[in-house]
């Protein structure tokens, strides 16, 4: 077998990598053989030179089996989760998790934090005194069997070596490489012992894929790699050319997410979870149609079922469950100051990217891994895209930790506001939709694993299972369910 330096050649001069080479680099990584340094180079040539989907298959199959697989199988029901690959503003996880619990539909889910200029949801559930985002494997299972859903960081048995090589991609510019991003996300997401996975694939200036086509070929990837694992996949493609709903920043956001379960939420954070929320009715057979699912979502919202789950949700995890009926308990930054407008007319654009780094400025956000984060600053918008506004009135608020912070960043937040003279279209929420993957039938999964059980290769059983469901997990292929299917909404 070839050493490590020849393997990291081969991939620096465009080679292509077999399944057992790329088992064995992350093997030697996790065992200290491969050191951080050639991790990084190997990174770097794999961003230049890219990965076959084989071999994108190969490294998430090999990160997953760095860990365990948790054992969800106790708990009845389709699982689903729901993944966002990044966004501003972004706090759909935190009323869609309770919501489709609420629904029938067990949410195991495992979340990041945020980096760079967006924002994450443990960081945003943390601003919930006492919420506790570290629950072990089992409290995990046993809130998913007891409440419906359950939110927790990565713990060191699920894929440690994505944790350590994500470090390694944040400060070695690797972050943007699709076959890198496709297998952090899915060594995670298998590793979570659901059966399926809705993954809201942002696009625009503040996503980390800006066009639609780029965020294509990720979500594309996302849902093939994620079929070959043996998971159901939707892929909505979302617009992230402005920030979702009116709030950037932990307790602020957690307050936005906790209105749309009162139903009292902003247009889009709403219509985005309950678009999101739809298709995980389906894939958790609580729904046939998406219509149908919409409508369940929607009187789980009227009748008090979700904003329930939510109570039950934070109490769980050791959380001020007061917050979910009194948000006035969340922390509050002690200074708020207004943003003007300096023109008259029609807010055309809100640039998140600009917006999502002003909140990290302020101390929202962290530009490295192990940075605190403080949960009550952040920025609130008093207007949304196309928005026809007068001199003078307010377009946001800044929260922060004092006045001469807020001065610093009051024209930045300015700027991030586009008002001309005419309106000009907003983009549809929703721009696109894929799917994949093998239909489920639960009671007959094959290849459980039990916590503490590593993963291995799929066995005879599931390879069988795979040969005649077929075509379906097969880019290319014609199958039953069609491998990658994309419906324009
Ligand atoms: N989220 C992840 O978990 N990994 C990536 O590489 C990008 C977004």
């Amino acid at each position: 077998m070839s050493s490590i330096v020849e393997l990291l050649a081969h991939k620096r001069d465009g080679g292509e990598h077999t399944a057992a080479e790329i088992a064995r680099l992350i093997g030697a990584f996790s065992s200290g053989e491969l050191a951080d340094y050639q991790m990084s180079a190997w990174l770097m040539a794999v961003f230049q030179r890219g990965m076959t989907d084989a071999e994108t298959d190969a490294l998430t199959q090999a990160m997953l089996r760095s860990g365990e697989v948790l054992d969800l199988s106790k708990v009845p029901g389709v699982k689903v989760d729901k993944h966002s690959t990044g966004g501003v503003g972004d706090k759909i996880s935190l009323c869609l998790a309770p919501l489709v619990a609420a629904c029938g539909v067990p949410v195991p889910m495992v979340s990041g934090r945020g980096l760079g200029h967006t924002g994450g949801t443990l960081d945003k559930l943390e601003a919930i005194a006492g919420f506790d985002v570290n629950l072990d494997t089992r409290a995990f299972a046993r809130t998913v069997a007891e409440v419906g859903a359950s939110m927790i960081g990565q713990t060191k048995e699920i894929a440690p070596a994505d944790k350590r090589i994500y470090a390694l991609r944040d400060v070695t510019a690797t972050v943007e490489c699709v076959p890198l991003i496709v297998a952090s996300i899915l060594s995670k997401k298998l590793a979570e012992g659901i059966d399926a996975l809705v993954l809201d694939v942002k696009v625009g200036a503040g996503a980390f894929m800006k066009t639609e086509a780029s965020a294509r070929v990720l979500a594309e990837a996302l849902v093939r790699v994620g079929a070959r694992g043996g998971k159901r996949v939707v892929a909505l493609l979302t617009d992230m050319s402005a920030p979702i709903g009116r709030t950037i920043g932990n307790a602020l956001e957690t307050r936005e997410a906790i209105e749309v379960l009162h139903g009292k939420g902003p247009d889009d954070t709403v219509a985005l979870t309950l678009a999101l929320g739809a298709e995980m009715l389906v894939l958790g057979q609580k729904a046939k149609r998406l219509a149908e699912a919409e409508a369940k979502l929607q009187k789980a919202l009227t009748s008090g079922k979700g904003v329930a789950t939510m109570r039950r949700l934070v109490a769980a995890h050791g959380g001020d469950a007061r917050v979910v009926d009194e948000p006035d308990r969340l922390p509050r930054a002690k200074v708020q100051l207004e943003v003007l407008s300096e023109r008259a007319g029609w807010v055309t654009a809100i640039d998140p990217l600009e917006l999502g780094l002003t909140a990290v400025e302020l101390g929202a956000g962290r530009t490295r891994a192990d940075q605190v984060v403080k949960p009550d600053v952040g920025l609130e918008l008093s207007v949304a895209r196309g928005a026809r506004v007068k001199k003078g009135v307010q377009l946001a608020t800044i929260h922060a930790d004092d006045r001469a912070q807020a001065k610093a960043v009051l024209s930045r937040v300015k700027r991030a506001f586009t008002i001309a003279d005419a309106s000009f279209p907003t983009p549809p929420l929703v721009l696109g939709r894929v799917e994949g993957g093998l239909p489920i039938d639960h009671a007959a999964r094959p290849g459980r694993l039990r916590v503490g059980q590593r993963a291995g290769p799929p066995t005879a059983e599931l390879r069988g299972r795979r040969r005649e469901e077929g075509a379906a997990a097969r880019p290319g292929a014609v199958g039953r369910r069609g491998p990658l299917r994309e419906v324009p909404r």
